[in-house]
């Protein structure tokens, strides 16, 4: 075989049409072969223009068992008619029976006899042929169709059909004609244009195995991104088209002072719970912000911290704080974030002490893509960790406004659009504003975001000059990615239970633009 096509159904094609004086049926020349064997051999054929052909549908009648019995035997009927006629005295049902040899026909066979009034009874009560001769029609039928695998006329295909004489086969064949490149021998075909074959002009003869476009390409067993890391490169992306720059989140534990304190988050917040937050236990505790820090570093650290402290006990920078004695151990306490503002917040006070063309620190925008951890009760929608997408915006003279603008070009560029804002609570921001907008699928608006201005007694804190205000807004990363790739249990998105073949056999996504 060549092309893993048996060669001679495809060489047997060719001798056939050359014998036959126009097109020829696959069923009837090649009535041992499979449909996949002649379909195989043909498309060899037809991609060389040698045959033409086009695929016929048609039902074809087989006699069932009783069917056969009733070719062979004639109908019960008639059978209990012969019965009968040879017997001048009548027969008793056990007599008939006992002359077919057969329970099941002699019973039905009497009462369709007795039906076409071919027999009747006699004074005792036996049965006697009432007619000379018959006509077995049920037998011509079944002949009819045993030798041409049809009848021709279709009530009485469909009443055989419903006494379960024949049954119905659908037949796929395929008529072949001559194509315009008919000939009896098919030529090798060269997969490569040679050296040897322009020196030698044999290219000029030669026949070339098409391109076949439609195969696909070979699996290669490479390595696949996760779901969640496609999406997350499409939100980098539009962050970077905007002008930000990535920060490092590559730390899962902070200090409850930067998850927490320098966001305003007071000691006795709810969300600093252990029900909420997961502690770690060893190491149990931070160093001081900037202890390792030296010179002018190390002193913007203290300031910031004992800044924070005054800040949370008795207000500063027109704050008039949360009078609460605040303790630095319970700052010091190691935790695994519980968002990636702890990032922001750090990237932030660093800011304080750059200096733009004006001496005063310059307009930044930052983003990062990264993991946080909160103590939920694991369900379909909720796991201990998840991934926050995150944005702040620092610039002078900002308006609320101005959020809400860019929020709708940010979110336009993911084809999100008509968003509804809605006053929210944040310690650390004022206002803060929840997101929202109509998801389509849901029939609902649906929260997609938190955002808001971060507190001046937080800036001012850092020792970011008044008049610079900050945007901060954090989404998660899950909830499009599942929306994109259709999963509704985040457990098949991460976790041990991720199915390998899922995150190989995804596409990568793109939010829709317009
Ligand atoms: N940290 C917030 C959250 O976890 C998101 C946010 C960031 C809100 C910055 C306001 C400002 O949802």
């Amino acid at each position: 075989t060549t092309d893993g096509v048996p060669q001679d159904l495809s060489i047997q094609t060719l001798h056939a049409l050359d014998k036959a004086s126009g097109p020829i049926l696959s069923a009837e020349a090649f009535p041992k072969s499979t449909f996949t064997e002649i379909k195989a051999a043909l498309d060899r054929l037809a991609s060389r223009e040698m045959v033409t052909y086009e695929t016929q549908e048609r039902d074809e009648y087989l006699l069932e068992p009783e069917g056969e019995q009733i070719a062979t035997n004639g109908s019960h009927e008639a059978r209990v008619f012969e019965a009968l006629r040879q017997a001048v005295e009548g027969l008793t049902v056990q007599e008939i029976e006992k002359a077919i040899g057969d329970k099941t026909v002699s019973k039905l066979g009497q009462s369709k006899a007795f039906k076409e009034k071919w027999i009747s009874r006699t004074k005792d009560g036996k049965f006697k042929a009432a007619t000379d001769s018959i006509k077995d029609v049920t037998l011509e039928q079944v002949q009819t169709v045993k030798a041409t695998r049809t009848h021709p006329d279709p009530k009485i295909l469909a009443e055989l059909k419903k006494r379960k004489l024949v049954r119905v086969q659908k037949i796929i064949s395929f008529k072949i004609s001559k194509g315009p490149k008919f000939a009896l021998e098919i030529a090798k075909e060269e997969t490569d244009l040679t050296a040897d074959m322009i020196a030698s002009g044999a290219w000029k003869t030669a026949t070339f195995k098409p391109y076949n476009f439609k195969a696909l390409g070979a699996d290669q067993n490479s390595g696949a991104l996760h779901p969640l890391n496609k999406v997350r490169s499409e939100f980098r992306q539009i962050f970077f088209e905007m002008g930000f720059e990535e920060m490092p989140t590559n730390k899962f534990v902070e200090s409850g002072f930067w998850n927490f304190d320098a966001l305003f988050v007071p000691q006795q917040h709810p969300a600093r719970d252990l029900q909420d937050t997961f502690y770690i236990s060893d190491p149990l505790i931070a160093g001081k912000p900037g202890e390792s820090s030296s010179g002018e570093e190390k002193k913007s650290y203290e300031e910031y911290w004992e800044n924070v402290r005054q800040v949370h006990e008795n207000g500063k920078f027109g704050s008039i704080g949360y009078r609460y004695p605040w303790a630095a151990e319970e700052s010091l306490r190691l935790v695994l974030r519980t968002h990636t503002t702890s990032i922001s917040t750090a990237m932030l006070h660093k800011l304080a002490s750059k200096k733009g063309p004006d001496g005063r620190p310059p307009p930044a925008r930052y983003f990062s893509i990264d993991r946080v951890f909160r103590n939920e009760t694991v369900d379909a929608t909720h796991l201990a960790e998840f991934h926050q997408v995150e944005g702040v915006i620092a610039d002078y003279n900002l308006t609320l406004g101005g959020l809400m603008e860019f929020m709708d070009i940010f979110f336009g560029k993911m084809g999100i659009t008509d968003l509804r804002y809605k006053p929210a609570y944040n310690p650390y921001t004022e206002p803060s504003l929840e997101i929202f907008s109509y998801h389509k699928g849901l029939g609902k608006l649906v929260e997609i975001g938190n955002s808001g201005m971060f507190r001046p007694e937080m800036l001012q804190s850092m020792g970011l000059p008044a008049d610079m205000r900050v945007y901060g807004w954090g989404l998660s990363l899950e909830r499009p990615t599942m929306i994109k790739y259709g999963i509704s249990n985040i457990r098949e998105l991460l976790g041990h239970k991720v199915d390998l073949n899922f995150i190989q056999r995804n596409p990568a996504v793109r939010l829709d633009k317009d």
